[in-house]
């Protein structure tokens, strides 16, 4: 038999010999393909490195299975796209009709596979349509640790083809895994980690609200068994795309498992472009080509849910997000949204960005309620012209004080949509994306536009241009806030991936027209939190919750997937908006500071001692920001359903800061050491309480412990991360910061 590895490029299957092989490396993982009689490849293997010798065709066909009683006589495969041409049982992963409606199955066969250290490349043509092919892309950046692959069908167009799903290269997972890890949540309650039992059957969640939605991040973790937060192998995939997905897990009655990803959406007939590796849009360069699945980003990692986290985390800072100046601190915001909401006055603005700039806010952020006739939510959205009402001078005497405390200038827009009150919905009511004769059902009192008509996307593009252009304006909050609920054109046609593109190609033009503007993703909070938007913005808005303790929850979640610094994480106001809870100053801040801090809240509210802590707070995020954004995070596991902990230690173990939430009132009458993990077990650290000032209103009587004294408490990682440390007792809503460094100067190695 014979073999053709990814390290050869020039070993491709010229007669697709019975078996072939291919495999793709990361430092700590591998992927292997095989191809059996020329039929599309499926993934054998993905898990933990194996040596770069492995015979891979022995593995492949060591996987091979039993037939089962009562079954057709071979095993049907379960291939990158399980076909039901070749007879697979479960879902298949593609769905194609023909020019009557009829389905048409399919049985690809392999016309090459180019394969090198950095990308596997499968063609494969249809064995009756010979115009119809497929074809799938699986790469890994040098030293990333994630993995990238999506598919593409081609050609066809003579058979009138529709397409009701393509499915992006299907993943196998681990059969012995009890369960996996998928993500429920509604507006305010993003992230929520839900883990469900593997049962023999389908699992299907599909957003089908024209954006991944806050009831489901578009995401997959799968434990291996025995994995915890900290320890063991874990599976994590991540669908980056912007628009509605559906995402299948299946266990087949043989015991395998599948994993599926797509957009949701059928259409009639093939759509044309897709994405290069980049994921930009390159429709208008070469022409497309068939229909892309979207991307999927998938990794195995070991160290449990927290090793997966710092392999996503790195992957998104170094190969997804684009930063105008990816060196530079990400600035202390301050967003006026829930000090004012829509009542914009312009003394009460420059006194608040004057109080904001005092506590070391570097970014005003003026949000909705500057434009058009907007007074509330039911009207305005569209009419992006300053509010000659509220800034009769337009905005520049408010950019000009914000500037002169030493602030950059940030603006809240929402260009997808319009009110119908709104001097564009009147000039173009059929610029709302609906069928002809169906009203669109609206929400928070607004309508989409059809940002895939040339005219609507020139408009918007002229707009945002005009106001960038008129103004120094640092950062635009990109905000979207309802759901899609009938993405179809006119003329009858599902737009739904056409609107995804449109508004993907809409931002890729003004970040090359304003290359030094950042753009965060807002949809109403955290309704869309996905790669395909980060790719092309710099910061997301989790959540309309700045309810601190709801955010210490959603920020450890967000983490498997996202780092520290494109989370944005606000200062809120006392009594919390979305909760009503109310929480101290301390615990708000110190929350805010784990993640891209800011504040939103009347900062007219805060006594003497409240704004102290904030500054405090704000001090020590700059003081620390370049480390804790380029740090590697850990879960810690505190087995206390009221304790929760997270850490992050820098690429030279030298130094780490950890941050220890109490959530709720605790069970036991005192703490319990608290393992830590991620430090070099013969390096000594020096480790203090960052936060002592906290002690008085905590629950601690009496403390003694080295952590409090000048000295701090010195011992090795080994010891810190098997026997642990014990913090003070804390009432609900207090966040010990500690600080470890290591003893270099002492002769210990860091
Ligand atoms: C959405 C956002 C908020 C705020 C409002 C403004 O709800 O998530 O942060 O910007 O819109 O209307």
């Amino acid at each position: 038999m014979a073999l053709s590895t990814a390290t050869q490029p020039d070993a491709v299957p010229e007669q697709c010999p019975a078996l072939a092989c291919w495999r793709l490396d990361t430092s700590g993982q591998t992927l292997v393909l095989a191809s059996w009689d020329g039929h599309l490849p499926g993934i054998v293997y993905w898990g933990p490195a194996l040596p770069a010798a492995e015979d891979l065709v022995a593995l492949a066909a060591g996987q091979l299975r039993p037939l089962g009683p009562g079954t057709l006589d071979q095993v049907a495969e379960l291939s990158i796209c399980p076909e039901e041409g070749r007879g697979f049982p479960g879902q298949p992963g593609l769905r194609l009709r023909d020019g009557h409606g009829r389905p048409l199955p399919t049985q690809f066969r392999l016309e090459g596979v180019e394969a090198d250290r950095e990308a596997i490349c499968v063609r494969a043509v249809d064995g009756r349509h010979r115009g119809l092919r497929y074809r799938a892309r699986f790469e890994v950046a040098p030293e990333d640790e994630v993995l990238r692959a999506w598919a593409a069908i081609e050609g066809g167009e003579d058979l009138g083809l529709a397409l009701d799903w393509l499915a992006a290269p299907v993943l196998p997972l681990p059969e012995d895994a009890p369960d996996f890890i998928d993500y429920a949540g509604r507006w305010s309650q993003e992230l929520g980690e839900a883990r469900v039992g593997f049962a023999r059957g389908v699992h299907l969640r599909e957003s089908r609200r024209g954006r991944p939605g806050h009831d489901h991040f578009p995401a997959v973790v799968v434990p291996r068994p025995g994995a915890t937060a900290t320890a063991g192998g874990v599976h994590g995939v991540h669908f980056g795309w912007s628009g509605g997905h559906r995402m299948i897990v299946e266990a087949l009655p043989d015991g395998r498992r599948q994993l599926q990803f797509g957009l949701s959406c059928s259409r009639d007939g093939l759509d044309r472009g897709g994405f290069d590796r980049d994921g930009l849009d390159r429709d208008d360069r070469d022409g497309g080509g068939g229909f892309e699945s979207g991307v999927i980003h998938f990794a195995y990692a070991e160290g449990g849910l927290s090793g997966l986290g710092r392999a996503f985390q790195s992957h998104v800072r170094r190969h997804v997000v684009r930063l105008p100046e990816p060196a530079g601190p990400r600035p202390v915001h301050y967003n006026c949204w829930e000090a004012v909401y829509f009542d914009h006055d312009l003394e009460v603005l420059k006194d608040l960005a004057a109080r904001a700039a005092g506590l070391g806010a570097e970014r005003f952020v003026l949000d909705d309620g500057w434009f058009g006739k907007r007074d509330d939510a039911t009207s305005g959205l569209g009419d992006w012209q300053v509010d000659p009402r509220k800034y009769p001078e337009g905005l520049g005497p408010l950019i000009a004080h914000v500037e002169g405390l030493g602030m950059d200038f940030g603006l809240w827009v929402e260009p997808e949509m319009v009110s119908l009150d709104s001097e564009l919905a009147r000039a173009h009511p059929d610029w709302n994306l609906a069928p002809a004769g169906y009203a669109q059902i609206s929400g928070r009192g607004q309508q989409v536009l059809d940002l895939t008509r040339p005219a609507v996307a020139a408009h918007l593009f002229e707009r945002l241009d005009a106001l960038l252009s008129a103004h120094r304006i640092a950062y635009l909050k990109w905000d979207s806030n309802r759901d899609v609920t009938l993405p179809v054109g006119e003329d009858g046609r599902d737009l739904s991936y056409r609107r995804t593109r449109a508004l993907y190609r809409l931002i890729d033009r003004l970040r090359a027209r304003h290359p030094g503007v950042e753009i965060e993703s807002c949809a109403s909070g955290g309704a869309r939190l996905d790669y395909g938007m980060l790719q092309r913005c710099t910061r997301v808005w989790l959540s309309d919750s700045n309810d601190a303790r709801e955010r210490w929850r959603m920020q450890t979640a967000a983490a498997t997937f996202l780092p520290p610094e494109v989370v944005g994480s606000h200062v809120g106001p006392r009594r919390c908006h979305s909760s009503g809870r109310v929480l101290p100053m301390a615990f708000r801040a110190a929350v805010a500071l784990t993640g891209h801090m800011g504040f939103e809240l009347d900062l007219r509210e805060l006594t003497g001692a409240e704004a102290a802590t904030l500054r405090r707070a704000t001090a020590f995020y700059k003081e620390n920001r370049a480390f804790l954004h380029n740090a590697a995070e850990y879960r810690l596991e505190t087995g206390r359903a009221e304790a929760s902990a997270r850490m992050r230690v820098d690429a030279a173990k030298s130094r780490f800061l950890l941050f220890a939430a109490t959530l709720a009132v605790s069970r036991d009458e005192a703490t319990v050491p608290l393992r830590l993990a991620g430090l070099g077990p013969d390096c000594r650290y020096r480790v203090r309480l960052c936060n002592p000032e906290l002690l008085e209103a905590a629950a601690t009587r009496h403390f003694p412990s080295p952590l409090l004294a000048e000295a701090g408490l010195v011992l090795s990682g080994a010891a810190l991360m098997r026997a642990g440390l014990v913090l003070p007792l804390a009432f609900p809503d207090t966040l010990w910061i500690l600080e470890g460094r290591a003893l270099v100067a002492e002769g210990d190695r860091a």
